[in-house]
């Protein structure tokens, strides 16, 4: 799908299960393309926020409030708008919040644009003059989103079910999934990827003196973009985005510095025993940050981009739950072992 297909066609697919017709393609792209801008009132929302604030706990917050503003039963014809509204003003609370963040005015959503380059333009531009959205960049994001689309029962996946499974709707349960991405052993080790390669080059010679750090059981540093819970060899989505490291970097003439520091790194931890013995190879956030970072995504946003990628999967797994007709409202046990009886403290 990575190489044939467009984000919102893979979107179709999670979520409905089956690949659209192109008649079907096309309305749900005119759907989501309408729906892209947000209440006027979302200036204000999100201006009264920090402007120094991480843009992850922004998205979360925004999601949650669009169920402030879209308050409707929850009838079938009525969740399908709420999985419209989601995947079309989800890249439009992204863009706002980081044009907050730097003080720029927001950028409204462009009906003539793709998906993609909506959102690339909705970044990157300013009112004051043209901005062309390179196809080849807007392209790379679209493969960026497939490659995140959905990944079965990871931490924000089951948080999104978690949540939803106590009849919560559907923004609210996609508000705590990502909450749930923005810890960095998940969604927000891409942006760790970065910062760690990035102090590997500012400190020089050090990938070895970090490999140790990382191998050290007495010390918390992880190789991180490194080892997964399921994957225990190569993850299939880090290979291909090495291969798009290179065309995107050759595309925009940028530095190839960071990506130098992350092959050299997979390179001495494939052939270290450490790694060898514990499966651990590159998943999906290990190359993913260095494409961002070409593209001029500022570090922050990177886990709002897999939040991007992610949505249609938190949405089919929340609707794939809601329609089981075994589903009931999660709840884990819990085995107590602590202490039993214990009494208050004297003076009381
Ligand atoms: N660097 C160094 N050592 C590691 C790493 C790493 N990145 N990952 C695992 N290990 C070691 C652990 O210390 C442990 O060693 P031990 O057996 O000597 O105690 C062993 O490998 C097993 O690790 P666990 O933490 O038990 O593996 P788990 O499946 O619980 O964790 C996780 C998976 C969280 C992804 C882990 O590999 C990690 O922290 N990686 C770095 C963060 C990261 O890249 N997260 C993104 C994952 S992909 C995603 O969520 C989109």
């Amino acid at each position: 799908m990575a190489q044939h297909s467009s984000f919102l066609e893979v979107a179709w697919l999670l979520i409905r299960g089956e690949l659209p017709s192109q008649e079907e393609l096309d309305g749900f792209r005119d759907e989501v393309t309408y729906h892209t801008m947000l209440h006027e009132d979302y200036g204000r929302f999100i201006g009264a926020l920090p402007k120094n604030a991480h843009p992850m706990p922004v998205s979360a917050a925004a999601v949650g409030a669009l169920a402030t503003f879209y308050q409707e039963p929850e009838t079938a014809e009525h969740v399908q708008r709420s999985i419209v509204r989601l995947i079309a003003k989800m890249p439009t609370i992204a863009a706002q919040s980081f044009k907050h963040s730097i003080g720029q005015p927001a950028i409204y959503p462009r009906n003539d644009l793709p998906y993609c380059s909506n959102f690339l333009h909705m970044m990157f531009a300013t009112p004051c003059e043209e901005f062309e959205v390179d196809p080849v960049v807007a392209r790379a994001v679209d493969l960026l989103l497939i490659l995140h689309a959905d990944h079965e029962q990871n931490c924000s996946t089951s948080t999104v079910r978690m949540v939803g499974s106590s009849m919560a709707n559907l923004f609210a349960s996609i508000s705590s999934g990502i909450s749930a991405l923005w810890g960095e052993l998940h969604g927000g080790a891409n942006q760790r990827v970065i910062e760690m390669l990035e102090q590997i080059r500012t400190e020089e010679g050090s990938a070895d003196v970090f490999l140790q750090k990382a191998k050290d059981r007495g010390d918390t540093t992880r190789l991180m973009g490194f080892g997964h819970r399921v994957y225990k060899n190569y993850d299939p989505r880090a290979a291909i985005l090495k291969k798009e490291c290179r065309t995107i970097i050759e595309r925009l003439g940028g530095s190839s510095e960071l990506l130098d520091i992350a092959m050299r790194l997979e390179e001495i931890a494939l052939g270290d025993s450490y790694f060898i013995e514990r499966n651990l190879y590159p998943n999906v956030d290990f190359y993913s940050g260095v494409i961002f970072k070409a593209i001029g995504f500022p570090t922050n946003m990177f886990t709002v981009l897999f939040t991007l990628g992610r949505l249609p999967g938190w949405i089919a797994q929340w609707c794939e739950m809601r329609a089981d007709p075994s589903f009931r409202i999660a709840r884990p046990r819990q085995v107590y072992t602590g202490a039993t009886k214990r009494s208050y403290p004297k003076k009381r």
